[in-house]
């Protein structure tokens, strides 16, 4: 069987470094990045980090608005879908990269697999609900990590060709985490085990709104520990356009840092006493090392971190935040919501169930 993968940004790297292992045992693949993503440590040094096997293309499309972004690679993934002739299209999560290479598949009725089917915020305001929505519907597998998803498909109407796998991102999180040496990472930022937060902040209901960056910063400038801020670059442009720069650089408690490689992400969120983030993939991984998240968000797609009382919501909003990383809520259960970190090997069985039947 011939698959086209199709990636672009930074957490479809982490998801796909799983799923290209157990694909490319079985089968031909071929890997299409994007380019959404395309910084050194936004993209190449996944690759390098995750073992994941170099894209045989690179359409390079760059930033840009979300129609001349979708547009450019939805154009150019038709063209290479006519030329390689693949049996599936393989997607992952919910950016642009995701509906683009979806829509495109669809459109040359192609099947559509898709990595991370069902999960929904209910909140059509953020860019990737709309994507998600928009590839559940012309999907023929819909790879499903929680039954919370499934049951979001079920609830419109999609039923068939729904699986429930599990989660990739734990597959990733679990072989690579015996290769995390934490100790010299730490050192790095000066911060014991237990004795600092990590943050991350991405989303565009953020890192665009200057009343609500204003408010995350003005959290973590006030924790009673220091604060290692991974930051974006979508978020340090922000931060600099609304004069938060200075704020950031004068505070005692936040240590602001590049964007890192997976490990270090790893290593950094395991010691931390919790993280702050509005990434999703993030506060699964916090589940998946048993370490508080307080999700600075009204929503989330991981509604079981939320309901088993390992993640907080607390939106953009200071005395939310400042409350929920003083709680830092950990509870003792930490049931397998996400399954066994095998998620891979079941996608790879459902696809050629799919393509052989
Ligand atoms: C995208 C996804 C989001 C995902 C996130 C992971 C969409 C709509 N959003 O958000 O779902 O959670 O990736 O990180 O697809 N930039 C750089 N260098 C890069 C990449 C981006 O400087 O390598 C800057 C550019 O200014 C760009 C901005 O970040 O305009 C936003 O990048 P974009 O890919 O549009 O969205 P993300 O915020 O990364």
């Amino acid at each position: 069987m011939r698959v086209v993968s199709v990636v672009g940004a930074r957490p479809q790297f982490i998801k796909a470094a799983s799923v290209c292992r157990a694909l490319r045992g079985r089968h031909e693949e071929i890997l299409v990045h994007s380019g959404q993503h395309y910084d050194y440590g936004m993209s190449d040094v996944f690759f390098e980090q995750l073992g994941i096997p170099a894209p045989d293309y690179n359409l390079a499309v760059g930033s840009g608005g979300h129609g001349r972004q979708t547009g450019e690679m939805l154009g150019m993934l038709e063209e290479l879908l006519l030329e390689r002739e693949p049996d599936m299209v393989l997607v992952y999560g919910d950016t642009n990269t995701t509906l683009a290479a979806g829509l495109a598949a669809a459109k040359l009725d192609i099947p559509v697999a898709h990595v991370e089917a069902g999960l929904r915020s209910f909140n059509r305001a953020m860019p990737e609900e709309i994507n998600r929505v928009l590839v559940d519907h012309i999907s023929a597998l819909l790879l499903c990590p929680t039954t919370a998803a499934v049951e979001n498909l079920r609830a419109e109407g999609i039923t068939e060709g729904v699986h429930l796998v599990g989660d990739v991102m734990l597959d990733t999180a679990r072989y690579f985490a015996e290769s995390v040496n934490a100790a010299p990472v730490l050192a790095r930022y000066g911060v014991e085990p237990d004795g600092y937060f990590f943050a991350t902040v991405h989303r565009a209901g953020n890192s665009d709104d200057p009343g609500k960056l204003a408010a995350i910063v003005s959290a973590l400038a006030a924790l009673d520990r220091p604060v290692i801020w991974a930051v974006h670059p979508r978020t340090r442009k922000n931060l600099q356009a609304f004069g938060l720069d200075a704020v950031v650089e004068a505070s005692p408690s936040i240590i602001a840092i590049e964007p890192l490689p997976y490990t270090d992400t790893v290593a950094l969120l395991c010691s931390a006493s919790a993280l702050l983030t509005d990434s999703g993939g993030m506060q699964k991984e916090a589940y998946f090392f048993g370490v508080p998240c307080v999700t600075m968000r009204d929503e989330t797609e991981w509604v079981e971190t939320v309901e088993l009382g390992w993640n907080t919501l607390v939106g953009a909003d200071t005395e939310r935040i400042l409350a929920a990383a003083q709680a830092r809520t950990k509870p003792i259960a930490r049931p397998s919501v996400y399954g066994d970190g095998h998620a891979a090997d079941t996608i790879v069985d459902v696809i050629e169930r799919h393509a052989f039947v």
